[in-house]
């Protein structure tokens, strides 16, 4: 079988933003997904650049994660997320709180963050 042709790999995810209401929708390849009315594309993930680059540092038996990112109504880290080829873990942030999370890392995978102003990035983890 075609490696293109098999779905539901999680290391194909993809994140659909609704720009109207702010619904995250998360599928683990492409799909017609619409919210309020409108077709969403899937979002296209840039490579993280500095100014959204995430701090790691070991908490116990987990990773605990930082990024120096205004967290304004305005310009806000909206959420995080860890995905290998088995797991998926997302952490929805929100404006006037801390652009932080835990995650259990284990194994390779990426790293996402999606910014309201700058869009979706990721990093090879
Ligand atoms: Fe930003």
């Amino acid at each position: 079988m075609d490696n293109q042709t098999i779905s539901g790999n999680l290391l194909r995810s993809k994140f659909y933003c609704c720009p109207i209401c702010g619904n995250i929708m998360h599928t683990m390849g492409e799909a017609m997904i619409s919210c309020c009315g409108v077709t969403l594309p899937p979002l296209e993930a840039e490579e993280m650049d500095a100014a959204h680059a995430i701090v790691m540092e070991p908490v116990e038996d987990e990773q605990f994660l930082v990024v120096n990112h205004e967290m304004t109504k305005a310009h806000y880290i909206s959420f995080l997320a860890y995905v290998t080829s088995d797991r998926f873990q997302l952490v929805k942030l929100y404006p006037e709180g801390n652009a932080q999370c835990r995650f259990q890392i284990r194994g390779h995978g990426y790293l996402y963050l999606y910014c309201n102003r700058h869009g979706l990035m990721k990093q090879k983890i």
